[in-house]
């Protein structure tokens, strides 16, 4: 049940564009949940808000960040995951309770149960987990034909680890230098171009999510979002789209016709939206709005959010992160521009109020898609995240590092490979998933995209019988 204290609305101005004409006065915003929710102490401290799944880049969103949920995931056969198959395809098993987790409006539609609560919100991102969750299979099984002897645990860990390393490759090699830059991420030690291990695992780097990258920075990349999804055909062409709010907590449109394999290739081509300050109606105006004409405003929640947490102000990240201290509304000309400066000087009475949500995303880009205060955000979130995880799939520490063939082989995995393995019918890709195709980037059979070749995982102490005996560095992260 929630306290009084967690109610929180976002109070709609009655001269607001959308919100007066509907008569709506209020959105709905639930406080996030703390560390002091249940203190009956009255202890005179800052509340911490409490992270509901694993800090790590784990892949807990398939695998879950509880035990309880991570064994109720698994097949227990073969090293598999759970899944319901129909039409012939593989798909995450059905949530326990349809009709609370989703916005169905019959229970023959589907709801999917995944690692991470937010599966269903929207359709790209279901995408996404079912092609993640298919790549979890798609290596059990053929972990499972390699080495017949070994158990479930044994191929489960295995592939989970893999999948994993592939997933951790992927963020921080393909995706990471595209929206940071590659000068800053290489210059930070956040990448490495080694073909060997990066042995830098640092046990006093706390690697937890900062507050100021989950609550600010990094949402400021819902603006890339675009509120049409094309389906696109094999030839790319796209005479069909989803309309981003009409299915958001319906994930049943995927399995309709060939909506998967048109999404697939639809996220990987259509471009998204530009990073700036200008967010898409689908989400200021139109979210979760369940077959209503309106919904609530991601960007206002964004902006909220920062509040709830009682974020820093953007004047003290800005120093913090090294840039001069605004003492006054013309000091952020220096990297906001002259009109939005005017902008924030009408809207807050000191530049010391100005919202950490708002003041980042004013910024001109210094690299990558973001300016100077949220890429020092990310640079430190991203070095943290890696360098404070002692199973960093790149390390080379005896009790749990691949051999180093096979972590070159994990280096060979992409976005675009994942997408040809684990999508219905997708026969061509481009090369570089993340970037738009182009005469240097051309459309090409998933056959010459590099796979991972799961061969090198071959165990060659079969006699052995068991997985305790073997050479292999079986471990449990
Ligand atoms: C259609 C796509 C998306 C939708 C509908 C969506 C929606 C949401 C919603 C409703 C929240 C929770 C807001 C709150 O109550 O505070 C949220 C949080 C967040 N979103 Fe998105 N989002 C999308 C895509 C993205 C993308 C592309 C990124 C970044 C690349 C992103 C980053 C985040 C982050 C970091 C959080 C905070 C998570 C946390 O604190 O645990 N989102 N998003």
């Amino acid at each position: 049940m929630l306290s009084r204290d967690s109610c929180y609305p976002i109070i709609t101005p009655y001269a607001d564009p959308v919100y007066s004409e509907a008569n709506i006065r209020c959105l709905n915003f639930v406080r996030s949940a703390t560390d002091l929710d249940n203190d009956y102490t009255f202890s005179f401290k800052p509340a911490e808000q409490l992270n509901d799944v694993t800090h790590f880049l784990d892949l807990s969103l398939v695998y879950g960040s509880s035990d309880q949920l991570a064994n109720n995931l698994r097949a227990g056969v073969g090293g598999r995951m759970a899944i319901d198959i129909r039409r012939n395809r593989e798909w995450p098993p059905s949530a326990a309770n349809k009709s609370t987790t989703c916005d169905i409006t019959s229970p023959n539609e589907v709801c999917y149960q995944a690692g991470d609560v937010r599966v269903n919100q929207n359709t790209q991102l279901t995408v996404l987990q079912i092609i993640l969750l298919r790549e979890h299979n798609r290596i059990a099984d053929a972990l499972a034909r390699i080495n017949p002897h070994w158990t479930d645990e044994t191929i489960f860990q295995e592939a989970r680890r893999i999948a994993i390393a592939e997933h951790q490759h992927i963020s921080y090699y393909e995706w990471l230098p595209i929206f940071l830059g590659t000068s800053s991420t290489y210059g930070n030690n956040i990448l490495y171009d080694t073909t060997d291990y990066v042995n830098d695992y640092d046990p006093d780097v706390n690697p937890n999510v900062f507050n100021e990258h989950a609550t600010a920075a990094f949402r400021y990349f819902h603006s890339l979002i675009a509120g049409f999804l094309d389906l696109a055909k094999e030839d790319r062409s796209s005479n069909a789209a989803l309309r981003l709010s009409t299915y958001m907590n319906k994930p049943s449109i995927i399995e309709e016709n060939d909506n998967m394999a048109d999404l697939t290739r639809g996220m990987s081509f259509q471009s998204e939206k530009a990073s700036d300050q200008f967010f898409d109606a689908e989400i200021t105006r139109y979210l979760f709005r369940n077959g209503k004409p309106l919904g609530s405003d991601l960007r206002a929640t964004d902006i909220h959010r920062d509040r709830d947490h009682g974020l820093a102000s953007y004047n003290d990240v800005r120093e913090h992160c090294g840039l001069p201290r605004a003492t006054d509304f013309d000091d952020f000309t220096d990297y906001i521009s002259f009109e939005n400066v005017k902008k924030l000087a009408s809207l807050y009475a000191s530049p010391d109020d100005v919202d950490l949500a708002v003041g980042g995303a004013l910024e001109t880009h210094v690299q990558g898609l973001t300016g100077p205060t949220y890429l020092c955000i990310f640079i430190k979130q991203f070095y943290r995240t890696r360098v404070g995880d002692r199973y960093w799939f790149e390390s080379g520490d005896h009790k749990l590092a691949f051999t180093i063939e096979q972590l070159n082989e994990i280096r060979k995995s992409s976005i675009s490979r994942l997408l040809c393995d684990n999508g219905d019918d997708i026969v061509n890709m481009q090369k570089q998933g993340f970037k738009k195709v182009d005469s240097s980037n051309p459309i090409m059979s998933c056959d010459n995209i590099p796979s991972v070749n799961l061969l090198l995982w071959k165990d060659f102490a079969p006699e052995l019988g068991n997985h305790e005996k073997s050479t292999f560095p079986f471990f449990k992260r």
